[in-house]
């Protein structure tokens, strides 16, 4: 089956470009000390995060418990929450769940460090945790190295808990769109973490694991050299927003699209807000350029006074957002450069926000 055959909308994924992202990647990080734990959240797709394991992942990050459940799930042994898990209820979950893999989590409050440590002395399991220390994004974490000293201690004192190390994710730095920018501010985070560092090793502490960065940050995080673990995840399939970043990797991820409907300079496809991930902006027409895209829940209205579209028309798509398009997904069709599909991989962490 070819491409053009398929039902629309879909997501459609080129094989050759996403394995080249991979040996980008790979070529970034190899003369570093640095370790690729991507992201699930950018893929959501079990088949996806085993490929990146046997091309050389050391585990995946995920951002909820569920994703975490669906990584174990499907086989994968070593998983970071990048994020705090707070409610009773999860907290379970995430104790039970750390009996069948390497979890870590993030923690920011002496109180979820206390309720982490009981279940995980109730469920007999172990649970990793990582201290998040707030570098400028203004998400979650503590600012000060005082807390991050107090958080860690607390962690090595309490049954079940292991201090793995630090979380800073600078979230703010990833799509700056000059090169200089994301280099300055890093340099500044930098400044910040080596004093922490400094601060914790006067006092005994053992920082084994420092994990963050991002796709945008990448390369500069391999020159720094400074953090265990990259957390990359839209490296793999990619989208308009990173595109502008001039990164070595190349866009992998379409939506296949049909007109429907034609009328002057306005053609509507079948692809729309429930389709296309919009909260990073509007997709771009992969060959043509339009003057302007307006979304409505099913359908795009593009108008463009250059290119003459045909009801039955296919559009390629390229989503301005990776992570929050294939979670609308069920499915991705990956093909080659006959646009022959040549894999049909299920989105099994579609939805999973819990
Ligand atoms: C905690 C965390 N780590 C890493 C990433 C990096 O993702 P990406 O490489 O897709 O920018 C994100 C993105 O939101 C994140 O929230």
């Amino acid at each position: 089956m070819y491409i053009k055959d398929l039902q629309t909308p879909a997501l459609i994924v080129d094989q050759a470009i996403m394995y080249e992202n991979i040996e980008q990647m790979r070529l970034i990080l190899e003369d570093t000390d640095m370790e690729l734990r991507p992201h699930y959240k950018s893929h959501k797709c079990a088949d996806l995060a085993h490929m990146q394991m046997t091309y050389g992942a050391k585990g995946m990050t995920c951002a909820k418990l569920s994703e975490a459940e669906d990584l174990v799930d499907c086989g994968i042994a070593d998983i970071l929450i990048a994020n705090q898990v707070v409610q009773p209820e999860k907290i379970r979950r995430l104790a039970d769940l750390a009996g069948k893999c390497r979890l870590s989590v993030c923690v920011d409050d002496a109180q979820n460090i206390i309720a982490l440590s009981d279940a995980a002395v109730q469920a007999d399991s172990i649970i990793h945790c990582l201290v998040e220390y707030e570098i400028g994004m203004q998400r979650c974490g503590v600012t000060k190295k005082e807390d991050v000293l107090y958080l860690a201690q607390l962690i090595e004192a309490k049954p079940n808990l292991v201090f793995d190390g630090i979380q800073a994710y600078a979230g703010h730095v990833s799509h700056m769109v000059s090169e200089a920018q994301r280099r300055q501010q890093t340099l500044k985070n930098q400044g910040k973490l080596l004093d922490l560092l400094e601060y914790l090793r006067q006092n005994e502490v053992e920082v084994k694991v420092i994990s963050g960065g991002s796709t945008g940050t990448s390369e500069i995080k391999a020159e720094e050299n400074l953090y265990t673990e990259l957390q990359a995840g839209s490296y793999l399939l990619m989208d308009s927003t990173y595109a502008q970043l001039g990164l070595p990797f190349e866009n992998a991820l379409f939506i296949l699209s049909t007109v429907v409907s034609v009328r002057d300079d306005l053609a509507v496809i079948d692809c729309g807000v429930k389709t296309c991930g919009l909260d990073q902006g509007m997709p771009e027409p992969l060959d043509f350029d339009v003057a302007q895209i307006v979304a409505s829940e099913e359908h795009l209205q593009l108008h463009s006074p250059t290119k003459k579209l045909c009801v039955g028309d296919k559009v390629w798509l390229i989503p301005a957002h990776c992570c929050s398009t294939v979670n609308l997904y069920d499915k991705m069709y990956l093909f080659d450069e006959d646009e022959q599909v040549v894999d049909r991989l299920m989105i099994t962490g579609r939805g999973m926000g819990r």
